[in-house]
């Protein structure tokens, strides 16, 4: 049931586990492949191999941000690592990074004699990248891509950047030179936060932040690449349940791939994510991932579409015994009363902005027509 085509492979689920550590070497791959995963990315692979920065791996219970450089195992390194891989039956797509389209097309190359599956071009680290990244430029992209394109057989994904004025034309010039797919997106350039009594910053230069914070930008990215061009779209960022996992998928993603939460809840969040999807799709009647991806995109309009119809909030479930008063303190309109532990709405005052159905915890609010 939670089968999926991508990129012309048949995944036993949309589950990716996605290029970083977590995946850094054989041994790693065959656990993201044992604990469930449809398939996996390796760590990005360079041509000449960096000394690591330390620290480079910060987190908070939202997310994370990092400075890790890329795989520390050498090209000829990964023939061993991917054996081990295929040896153990995963789909496994080689992610390699360069500045130049020969070299991008030589480590590919390299890749799809190791056993790869696919490629993914990883072209929009903001940590390594500065300000600037590769995947930013449409026309950059373009040659880019054909390069790989025609010196492997194998698919060819592009793993776009949020860090872009608009995606959706990366997305096409990556189509227009021959790729097979685009995943969306990779981390975001930022600062985790400042230790306030030393004054430190979380690491000591900008990195990428992954995980929670950047579901959003990741939805949007996905959701405009959808609705622009007609390419297979991996979703990436911040998923760490079926729930984030459909998200995605409605919004046109065909898979979607998971890294920050592997890395700080351990491989085992992969199996479960993908039998709460299972489960998800069992209870709602969906046989297929297909049947659900783009269901979202049918909801989303344009901001000139959207009618400005009146509407107001009422309260259902009444008497309201929560006393959590969150309703009231947000309703800046002044609409929400607080009376004897119930909540009435001030229909003249009410302007219909929405916000209190999203900050009642229990969803007793609506708005109405
Ligand atoms: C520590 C760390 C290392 C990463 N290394 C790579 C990498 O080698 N190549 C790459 O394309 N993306 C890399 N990423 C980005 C992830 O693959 C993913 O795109 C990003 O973290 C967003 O997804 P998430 O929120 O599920 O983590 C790395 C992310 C982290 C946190």
């Amino acid at each position: 049931m939670v089968k999926t085509n991508f990129l012309g492979l048949e995944l036993k689920n949309p589950l990716i586990v996605s290029a970083g550590p977590w995946n850094r070497d054989g041994g790693a791959l065959v656990k993201s492949i044992n604990a469930g995963a449809g398939a996996v990315v390796t760590e990005s692979v360079v041509s000449d191999t960096l000394l690591d920065v330390r620290p480079r791996i910060a987190c908070d219970d939202k997310g994370a941000q990092n400075i890790r450089l890329y795989s520390d195992i050498q090209i000829e390194g990964w023939e061993r690592e991917i054996a081990l891989a295929k040896n153990a039956g995963g789909i496994v797509i080689g992610s390699v990074s360069a500045q130049t389209p020969s070299e991008l097309a030589y480590l590919a190359s390299k890749m799809e004699r190791y056993g790869c599956d696919a490629i993914e071009l990883s072209v929009s680290n903001p940590a390594m990248e500065s300000l600037e990244v590769v995947a930013s430029h449409p026309d950059v992209m373009y040659e880019m891509t054909k390069e790989v394109v025609s010196s492997v057989k194998v698919p060819v994904m592009v793993k776009l950047s949020q860090n872009t004025t608009n995606i959706a034309t990366v997305a096409k010039a990556v189509k227009a030179a021959g790729g097979a797919g685009v995943s969306a997106i990779n981390t975001v350039r930022g600062i985790l936060g400042v230790d306030i009594e030393t004054a430190k910053p979380a690491l000591s230069t900008y990195g990428g932040i992954s995980g929670e914070y950047i579901r959003p930008l990741g939805l949007a990215s996905v959701a405009t690449i959808a609705q622009t061009v007609d390419i297979p779209l991996c979703g990436i960022g911040g998923v760490s349940s079926a729930e984030n996992a459909l998200e995605y998928i409605m919004l046109g993603a065909s898979a979607v791939q998971v890294g920050t939460a592997v890395m700080r809840e351990g491989y085992e969040v992969i199996g479960k994510i993908a039998r709460d999807l299972e489960n998800w799709m069992e209870i709602h009647g969906y046989d297929s991932v297909e049947q659900v991806r783009g269901k979202a995109l049918r909801n989303m309009k344009s901001f000139d579409e959207m009618k400005f119809e009146p509407a107001v909030s009422t309260v259902e479930d009444m008497p309201c015994v929560d006393e959590c008063n969150r309703c009231y303190t947000v309703c800046v309109y002044d609409a929400i009363k607080m009376n004897e532990n119930n909540v009435t709405v001030d229909k003249n005052e009410c302007s219909g902005c929405g916000l209190c159905t999203f900050a009642c915890p229990a969803r007793k609010l609506r708005l109405k027509w």
